[in-house]
């Protein structure tokens, strides 16, 4: 039985795997292009999915609230850099230098959902034992995967 906390850290393991090879990338290139693709989409429906399966249980609970509410704001940062990366132009010379800002920003939200969030959550939620929370967490995932792109035009509009 996997839990929560095994199918956020696999994510985790694959985003770490695509943010080291596209910092290799240059240029307006089809390796990039395509690297670019995997991460936006699996980070964005993680994200989304982690905020509603997740880190709304763990803000229901007075001792998860301070933790929850830090971790969406930099989920919300975060979509702010990759938003500006995505409408960027991969050519341009700046894009590298914005990644490696993005990159070094989700390596540090990633390590403290693995060293704090899930030792809060483990308290204040559960253990996952029965492994719901993974059931729920990968459901909501391929939901959110498949709204990426409508809920990127709809905040482009706001
Ligand atoms: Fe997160
Ligand atoms: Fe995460």
């Amino acid at each position: 039985m996997t839990t929560i906390y095994d199918e956020i850290r696999e994510d985790h393991d694959k985003h770490r795997d695509l943010l080291n090879l596209l910092a290799e990338t240059t240029g307006d290139s089809e390796e990039r292009r395509d690297l670019w693709a995997a991460f936006y989409y699996d980070v964005k429906a993680h994200a989304a999915a982690e905020e509603e399966t997740f880190y709304a249980k763990i803000m229901a609970k007075p001792d998860g609230q301070d933790d929850a509410r830090h971790s969406v704001a930099e989920h919300k940062e975060m979509d702010d850099i990759m938003e500006e990366l995505n409408t960027m132009g991969f050519d341009n010379p700046g894009w590298l230098t914005r990644f490696k800002t993005l990159k070094h920003d989700y390596e540090h939200h990633m390590e403290e959902e693995e060293e704090d969030i899930f030792s809060t959550a483990r308290e204040v939620l559960s253990d996952d034992g029965d492994g719901s929370y993974a059931e729920r967490f990968l459901d909501r995932k391929a939901k959110e995967r498949e709204l990426v792109d409508e809920k990127a035009e709809a905040s482009l509009e706001e």
